[in-house]
């Protein structure tokens, strides 16, 4: 993975999009139909024939890219089988195996679309006791709202495997939607700004925080998910709209003052 500095996330987007409530709850209200791919589905089913004879946590790392933080989870959580998945085979043929330690911990790296592997692992029933998502790709053009997991149709099926769920990103508007999307749903989430002497676990992580980019956590769990009734959607439309003109104008002053 390239060690190469990045450049901060530039968006026609001052703050959360006010569409975000009325995508989720569209899409809580109408099932995502989308034909499975095969690959997917093969994926799955080799997956899912693991965790049943696992008899212990299972772990999801979704978007794991390299697979870094899924053998990191590994280590940490060594009770728990962690699942990476990662659509890229490129990436995933990255992984570079840690089979030279004695505490590797259990992990599988699954080759699927999450906008299948998501929905078969909710309708099988799993229940991860945690989920990350780890720097998902941003899409941060301001049309591409539905390319960003908390505005796709795959969204009701990621929060209905619940768990503890993180989110990392380099990009700060992606947490505030997606906390207003969990709200959405009637799950509290918390959002913080990692340190910046935190030891790196992914590849972007690694180099965001060498090109001194400011990184950030949201947590949540998610537990009995709902959707909340329109009148408060309507209120969480609002609170996108105010934040996004609260964050214009101090961005226009911070612009004055230069
Ligand atoms: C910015 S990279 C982050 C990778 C890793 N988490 C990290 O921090 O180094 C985003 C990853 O999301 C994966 N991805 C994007 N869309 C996906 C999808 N629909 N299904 C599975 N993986 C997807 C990409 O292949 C890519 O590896």
């Amino acid at each position: 993975m390239s060690e190469q500095l990045s450049r901060a996330i530039s968006s026609n987007q001052e703050g959360p999009h006010s569409d975000v409530p009325g995508l989720v709850a569209r899409y809580w209200q109408n099932p995502f139909r989308k034909p499975i791919a095969e690959h997917s589905a093969a994926a799955f089913a080799e997956a899912a024939s693991i965790v049943d004879t696992f008899h212990g946590p299972i772990i999801l790392d979704a978007c794991c890219g390299v697979g870094e933080s899924t053998a990191t989870l590994a280590r940490r959580y060594p009770e728990a089988l962690v699942i990476g998945v990662d659509k890229s085979a490129h990436r995933l043929g990255k992984h570079t195996a840690h089979s030279s330690s004695a505490d590797v911990g259990r992990y599988v790296l699954v080759r699927a679309d999450l906008n299948d592997f998501w929905r078969l692992a909710a309708d099988a029933q799993w229940q991860p006791t945690h989920q990350f998502l780890m720097y998902p790709n941003p899409w941060p053009k301001k049309k591409h709202l539905g390319r960003r997991w908390h505005g796709s149709p795959v969204f009701p099926s990621m929060v209905k495997l619940g768990g503890n769920f993180e989110l990392r990103s380099n990009w700060s508007v992606y947490l505030q939607e997606m906390s207003l999307a969990l709200a959405a749903l009637s799950v509290d989430s918390a959002m913080e700004q990692l340190p910046d002497d935190l030891a790196p676990i992914t590849p972007f992580e690694r180099k965001y925080q060498a090109s001194g980019q400011a990184l950030w956590r949201l947590q949540a769990h998610l537990e009995h998910p709902q959707l909340v009734e329109p009148s408060q959607l309507d209120e969480l439309r609002k609170l996108a709209e105010a934040t996004a003109d609260m964050l214009k104008s101090s961005a226009r002053k911070n612009e004055a003052r230069r």
